[in-house]
């Protein structure tokens, strides 16, 4: 951060940032320009350059949006040079400790904690809306069965709009809150379904007795043949878990479901746009690419300097998986909290899995390289959920899709932001690169 009265000078143009005056200068071409600095309730400060292109011709450009604000939110802030995780306020370490997965997509939905009553309404709502319309159950038996359950997840919740048509123009908020509920109760059911049938097992039903993540265990593990007794310890991991993800800001998830929903989409074809975000290797996508490398390091004898060293060689192609972060130039809080989760989960559940080793030996390692230590690439969320997840029973191919289950009342809450602060279209503008104009020529006369 600049501090508070420095100057900060950049070429080609001069770029004077008073912050004392609340206003950055800008000269271009021999012309002062100034431009208001906002500040959040977090003292993070940004340039307002929403009139730049009209005072000055110019626009700024940033791949990857790693210097941009694309919005104001109050609903998480994040500090990734000190590690600082807060849901409204809330610390990430409180809500994990003291909160539900529920209770916490209340907070982030509706802004604050709820009392007992409001609770009670909110959880009776989704327990009373789990179930989904056989119809789509049709959709879904045209997958095939190696289909990758995020794809199937993306295109069922995407079908949602088919089968609640309200959900297109503008929607009372009676109705938004609705399909909010909808998309909280529906989501678990239908992430269930790819497991079921990769295992050839038929589809369970939601159990409206049961608790969000029990029911959601339930659905994924208990077969017609026998009844299935949820371990508290797993079903306690998973509500933590979940808590971990359900919300960090404006990462490429969030910012796509933000941008689909600028253009007035409706809510589940906005989120279905997060799942498809998510399911990318360098994003939710990691979780599952962890495992698999933490598998092939196993297979490969465990050496983990060779797979150091292969992630610092440009040439390779390769990536430490779970490891960097776009916004964390510090310990991700959530991989501290995994990795005693883990540790934790694995002892009450008497599992020794040789690959928390290796994870445990590989993070020793690369915390002690120069070249991470250089890059400030930590452990992130990715690196430690897939080792829980697996001890949970739960597949490799399922672990973005637990990911998407735990970040649904973010992108929801996100959304939901948005469209109240009637924020306009997201359309950036780009510097084009291309041919300069030419004329046509036909066919026949091209060489
Ligand atoms: C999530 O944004 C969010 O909030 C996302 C998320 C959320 O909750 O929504 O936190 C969830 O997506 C976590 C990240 C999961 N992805 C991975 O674990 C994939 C592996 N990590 C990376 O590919 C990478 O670190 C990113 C994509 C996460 C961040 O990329 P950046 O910020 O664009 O960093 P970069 O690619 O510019 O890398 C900077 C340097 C480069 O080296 P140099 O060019 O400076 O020499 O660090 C190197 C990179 O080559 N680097 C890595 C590395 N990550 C970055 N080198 C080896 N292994 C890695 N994992």
């Amino acid at each position: 951060m600049t501090p508070i009265g420095s100057a900060l000078s950049l070429t080609p143009f001069n770029f004077i940032l008073i912050s004392m005056s609340q206003i950055a200068e800008l000269t271009l071409d021999g012309k002062k320009y100034e431009f208001p600095i906002i500040e959040g309730s977090e003292q993070e400060k940004a340039i307002d350059i929403s009139k730049l292109r009209d005072q000055t011709g110019y626009i700024t450009i940033d791949s990857g949006y790693k210097n941009t604000g694309a919005t104001k939110s109050a609903i998480t802030f994040l500090d990734g040079e000190e590690g600082i995780l807060n849901y409204r306020g809330y610390s990430i370490e409180d809500l994990a400790e003291k909160s539900s997965f529920l209770e916490v997509a209340y907070l982030l939905i509706y802004g604050e904690l709820p009392t007992e009553k409001q609770f009670a309404e909110f959880e009776h709502e989704i327990r009373t809306h789990t179930l989904v319309n056989e119809d789509m159950r049709k959709i879904f038996e045209g997958f095939p069965v190696n289909a990758h359950p995020m794809g199937v997840l993306s295109s069922l919740v995407s079908a949602m709009s088919a089968f609640y048509p309200d959900a297109n123009g503008q929607n009372s908020e009676e109705a938004t809150q609705l399909h909010i509920i909808r998309l909280l109760a529906k989501l678990p059911t239908i992430a269930t379904w790819s497991y079921k049938k990769s295992q050839g097992h038929p589809v369970n039903y939601p159990q409206n007795d049961l608790d969000y993540c029990s029911n959601f265990l339930n659905m994924m593990f208990s077969l017609p043949v026998a009844k299935y007794n949820v371990d508290p310890v797993v079903s306690a991991a998973l509500n933590k878990l979940l808590i971990l993800h359900a919300d960090h800001e404006q990462n490429c998830s969030t910012s796509t479901v933000r941008l689909v929903g600028s253009s007035h989409a409706n809510i589940f074809s906005s989120i279905s746009s997060g799942i498809s975000a998510l399911w990318g290797p360098l994003h939710g996508g990691a979780n599952q690419e962890v495992i698999e490398m933490l598998e092939a390091i196993k297979a490969d004898g465990g050496d983990t300097q060779k797979y150091i060293n292969m992630a610092k060689d440009k040439s390779s192609g390769f990536r430490l998986f779970g490891f960097g972060h776009r916004v964390y130039k510090n310990f991700d809080p959530r991989a501290r909290i995994i990795k005693k989760a883990a540790d934790d989960v694995l002892n009450k559940l008497g599992i020794n899995d040789p690959v928390l080793e290796i994870a445990q030996k590989l993070e020793k390692a690369a915390l002690e390289d120069e070249y991470f230590v250089q890059r400030k690439l930590y452990p992130n969320v990715d690196f430690y959920s897939g080792i829980i997840y697996r001890a949970l029973g739960i597949p490799t191919n399922m672990f973005t899709v637990m990911f998407a289950i735990g970040r649904l009342p973010g992108w929801i809450a996100q959304w939901k932001e948005m469209r109240e602060n009637k924020e306009p279209i997201g359309r950036p503008r780009q510097i084009y690169t291309g041919a300069p104009k030419r004329d046509f020529v036909l066919m026949s006369e091209r060489k």
